[in-house]
């Protein structure tokens, strides 16, 4: 049967965030916005933020500015990070924070009521505006209940893409998708298409990454000639759940350390006053989720393999009102009572710095028509992303890609799609239905996990990295013989076979990325290139898709302009300066 055929100005593929951002902006500019979201509303990753977002509104340090802010994030991200995506970050994002608190979002507050803000690694002021423990999924429902509240935008649930169709001139012209609650297909015309299609976190095995995270939007968009960039860059977060097995992974949010949580090893040393003496338990996530492996591997990790947290200090009540979610997490999955117990964390990967490459301003990508913001885009977090940064960078990002996206429909006919593509896309989902005696995806995508964990984890190496490329090789070939069977309705082993092809063609460009990244940077540790390069000699490594395989290129780093180069000569810097200022004020008081 043929697919039905739906036509929007502005498809935007994915739920999260970035996507409902990116849809309101869109249809706040006249177009007419569907969104594909993989699951239900409001169940996307996005919730998985639980901590906060970075804004310098300075409610409670007053010395904060969006020049600090973007001190912080150039330094974290081991300066890989595009410098205008940065700017555009620190300077609009306390203006998409108060936006959000107007449109209902209700924030924690400090005494004279506004927003309430907590420290966080790396960051040099209190400056994540919080909802307790759940700010990435008061932030859904904030936006969900914007765009539902104005009708303006269509939104398709449980919906699986599968490819992105091109016109003959190579521009973008809508997407192919499955209905997972009727097994329908749909072909979803556009004029531009915005991929909000988050990370690619669950080819590991140990991740605080939801089943959807499978790095859809990327691998389609590589497919069609979109360049990736820094794709080695995957960030393992310091504190994920160990205990029991069947939680392992899940996230224990950096709140916690930023409400005073501490971390000892198992001889109960408090270890990060050796590795970072200054930032201690506050250090960047890639230098203590360093720590914490280095301690483990060095024999002093808990009885399953990781650090213990400790925030009884705080007392009970302090506890259940900062990190309601925690404490419920913890007594529920794993039987540990928080306020009375120290509990075990260990890394566990949260997301993926690497991405889509696009343009500062607009979320363009190279392929015309095609956008994409949020985690699936590269640039803003360079080698090492800042935790609340994530939040922050959808609101912005969001807004200015669906802003784009809808100025480029409105000033584009058409665009007609390539002849027999549907037909040959529809032959090709249907494919492992004909496959007798094949491989079970779920076998392939535990393959894939353990691949991933053995050769591209937190500990790099050439040889184990050049080893993983040809088990990849390998376990490639399986995965064209995987099979499915039974209905097209809410089959998950068939949908499974999509993910785990966009995980496998993502998995490659982590490895060859990590081969070719010939040193240290942020979380990207090679045991056989320990240094980071010098300044000099930064580059981004962008990779492309052709007929004779992946190409790869170092890019140098777009260079600062001079005035906010000059930030980071050691005795200007706003943070160091202001940090300095605020502590004898401090003192002083
Ligand atoms: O730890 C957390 O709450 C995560 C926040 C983030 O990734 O930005």
């Amino acid at each position: 049967m043929a697919p039905e055929t739906l036509a929007y100005d502005v498809i935007i593929i994915g739920a999260g965030g970035a996507g409902l951002r990116a849809a309101i902006a869109a249809a706040d500019a006249g177009a007419r916005v569907a969104v594909l979201s993989k699951s239900l509303l409001g169940k996307a990753h996005t919730v998985m933020a639980e901590g906060g977002i970075a804004a310098s509104l300075g409610h409670l340090d007053p010395y904060d500015s969006w020049d600090t802010h973007f001190y912080d994030t150039m330094k974290s991200g081991h300066f890989l990070n595009h410098w205008r995506m940065v700017e555009i970050y620190a300077k609009e994002a306390p203006e998409r924070v108060l936006e959000l608190e107007t449109w209902g979002a209700v924030f924690d507050r400090t005494e004279d009521g506004k927003i309430m803000q907590r420290p966080f690694g790396a960051h040099s002021f209190r400056r994540l505006a919080h909802v307790g423990d759940r700010t990435g999924k008061e932030l859904l429902r904030t936006l969900e209940d914007r765009i539902l509240a104005t009708g303006s935008v269509d939104i398709y649930p449980e919906v699986i893409c599968t490819r992105l169709f091109q016109d003959d001139s190579g521009r973008v012209a809508g997407v192919f998708a499955t209905c997972r609650d009727d097994g329908r297909f749909v072909v979803f015309r556009a004029k531009a298409v915005i991929l909000a299609t988050g990370g690619w976190g669950r080819m590991y095995r140990t991740t605080s990454n939801s089943w959807e995270s499978t790095g859809d939007g990327a691998a389609m968009a590589w497919r069609i000639g979109a360049e990736l960039m820094d794709m080695e860059m995957v960030q393992f977060h310091p504190t994920g759940m160990v205990w029991p097995p069947g939680v392992r992974g899940i996230l224990v949010t950096e709140g916690v350390r930023g409400e005073g949580g501490l971390l000892f090893n198992s001889e109960g040393e408090r270890f990060m006053l050796r590795y970072d003496p200054e930032r201690k338990e506050l250090s960047s996530r890639d230098v203590v989720a360093r720590s914490i492996f280095q301690e483990v591997m060095a024999g002093r990790g808990t009885p399953h393999g990781g650090a213990w947290l400790d925030i009884r200090h705080k007392g009970p009540a302090y506890i259940k009102r900062k990190l309601p979610g925690m404490y419920e997490q913890f007594l529920k999955l794993a039987d540990v009572d928080i306020t009375k117990e120290r509990f075990e964390v260990a890394p566990t990967v949260h997301y993926t710095m690497g991405g889509i490459r696009v343009d500062p301003e607009t979320g363009a990508t190279n392929v015309p028509g095609l956008f994409a913001c949020g985690e699936t885009a590269a640039g803003l977090h360079g080698a090492n992303r800042l935790g609340g940064n994530s939040l922050g960078d959808l609101l912005v990002f969001g807004r200015r890609a669906g802003l784009a996206a809808a100025r480029f429909a409105s000033e584009h006919d058409w665009p007609r799609l390539a002849d027999g593509a549907v037909r040959d896309e529809q032959r090709r989902v249907l494919a492992p239905f004909d496959v007798e005696a094949g491989e079970n995806p779920f076998a392939v995508h535990e393959a894939l996990q353990d691949l991933m964990a053995t050769h591209a984890g937190i500990m790099r190496s050439g040889s184990d990295l050049r080893a993983g490329l040809d088990r990849l090789q390998a376990l490639k070939e399986r995965a064209a013989r995987m099979a499915a069977r039974g209905p097209l309705a809410f089959n998950a082993g068939w949908s499974l076979i999509f993910d785990v092809q966009n995980m496998l063609t993502l998995a490659e460009a982590i490895l060859v990325g990590a081969l070719h990244r010939e040193e240290s940077r942020g979380a990207h540790w090679r045991t056989d290139f320990p240094e980071e390069l010098p300044a000099s000699a930064r580059y981004n490594l962008v990779q492309t898709l052709g007929p004779e395989g992946i190409a790869v290129r170092r890019e140098p780093v777009p260079p600062m302009p001079p005035e906010l180069a000059r930030l980071f000569d050691h005795d200007a810097a706003p943070g160091v300066l202001r940090a300095r200022a605020a502590a004898k004020e401090r003192a002083g008081a």
